[in-house]
């Protein structure tokens, strides 16, 4: 069996790590050249997976075809599932995800809790008398990634700062947590829920420090978070491997933010963590095999390696000698050459049998080790 990956970025590396035990061949078409996954040469093509024809030529030699990205043609996908290929997640999933106005509105129309919003084409429809109330996001519909494209109004002097296109306005979430759930669905109908992952910001700093699984969160929460990410996947009518980004906000109301249909940062812990990662849950989907056990072993955590932010060229990792002393501690880099301030270019994995333990590993990590250039 022939599969077809659309992206070559660190997913479809770290999908690719579990995949060739498996007796299939997994194919990647990426744009750029040197990127994490071009390492697998026989199996890379350098093209553009926004590109309909460059699409319909990788597939055509493909029995199944899916991503690691959302931001890919989903016409040509149309096409080659009319040619009889198996496209996972279904093109009609794609083309409601890549456009966060048609997220938020299928949420709406699936009565899935998801924070109140409307649409706008152009930042002239939104007007002192349009009888909004600061603070609100703003969101692009589409091409954001990262955080890049959303942005908070606070109050009127800001509305200078409005992206001049279609975008989701928002109502700002009382967030006590972001949460995210991993979802997997074989085309049997089999689904398989992971433990909810919750991200721990650093209250400093106001960013997220590390995510840590499973979430510290009471079983009635745990249980209702699970519950709504499993009627959103089901609502797609579709195969495939989900993210589920989720809000747990003061009052304990649980709303969706977004869904990424595909394997995402938030279950990089599974590979050690769980007994079948996500990686393994996307190759199962793919192929159509039972989905096994998901089950978690451990307390985990993840850090991402970024880009210190003074520092751009030929990358060096400074401290891993002092990480890889410890215990349960497991290193990813993505062979990416050229850092880049903010560039995710690793991440670190740690297992442990406390929370104490796992913060202290933390600890460790993000004092030794920097990425840094030559
Ligand atoms: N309605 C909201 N209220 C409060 N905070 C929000 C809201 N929407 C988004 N955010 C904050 O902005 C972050 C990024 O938003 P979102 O996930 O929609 O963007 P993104 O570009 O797809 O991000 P990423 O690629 O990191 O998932 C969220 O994780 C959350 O911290
Ligand atoms: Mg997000």
């Amino acid at each position: 069996m022939k599969i077809g990956i659309l992206g070559g970025g660190q997913l479809g590396r770290m999908f690719m790590q579990n995949a060739m035990n498996y007796p299939y061949e997994i194919f990647f078409l990426e744009p750029d050249i040197s990127g994490p996954c071009s390492i697998f040469k026989n199996y890379f093509t350098q093209g553009d997976f926004k590109d309909y024809h460059t699409v319909l030529e990788f597939g055509k030699d493909k029995d199944v075809v899916s991503i690691e990205i959302e931001n890919v043609n989903v016409e040509a996908l149309r096409e080659l599932e009319k040619q009889g290929k198996i496209v996972i997640p279904g093109p009609n999933c794609l083309e409601i995800i890549k456009d966060k106005g048609l997220q938020k509105n299928f949420y709406k129309e699936n009565h899935l809790p998801t924070a109140n919003f409307f649409l706008i084409d152009n930042k002239d429809e939104l007007t002192p008398s349009s009888a909004i109330s600061y603070p609100f996001v703003q969101k692009l519909r589409v091409g954001g990634y990262d955080g890049k494209g959303v942005q908070v109004i606070k109050n009127e002097e800001e509305m200078n700062k409005m992206w001049d296109e279609p975008s989701v306005i928002e109502e700002v979430a009382d967030i006590a947590k972001e949460l995210s759930v991993i979802v997997s669905k074989n085309a049997n109908g089999e689904v398989k829920v992971f433990d909810v992952v919750e991200m721990v910001f650093d209250q400093k700093l106001n960013l997220v420090d590390y995510l840590f699984s499973p979430a510290d969160l009471d079983k009635d929460l745990a249980h209702k978070a699970k519950d709504i990410s499993l009627k959103a996947v089901e609502a797609f009518h579709t195969p495939g491997i989900f993210c589920v980004e989720l809000f747990l906000l003061k009052n304990n109301e649980i709303l969706i933010n977004e869904i990424a249909p595909r394997v995402h940062n938030s279950g990089h812990q599974t590979i050690e963590a769980n007994y079948s990662s996500q990686y393994d849950q996307m190759l199962r989907v793919l192929t159509n095999l039972p989905l096994g056990d998901i089950a978690t072993k451990e307390y985990a955590a993840m850090v991402n390696l970024i880009g210190e932010s003074a520092y751009e060229g030929e990358v060096v990792y400074q401290g891993l000698d002092k990480i890889v002393k410890l215990s349960g501690v497991y290193i990813h880099l993505y062979g990416k050459k050229i850092t880049k301030p903010g560039r995710k270019m690793g991440h670190v994995t740690v297992v442990g049998t406390s929370k104490d333990e796992i913060e202290n590993k933390i600890q460790e990590i993000k004092s030794n080790v920097k990425v840094i250039s030559k």
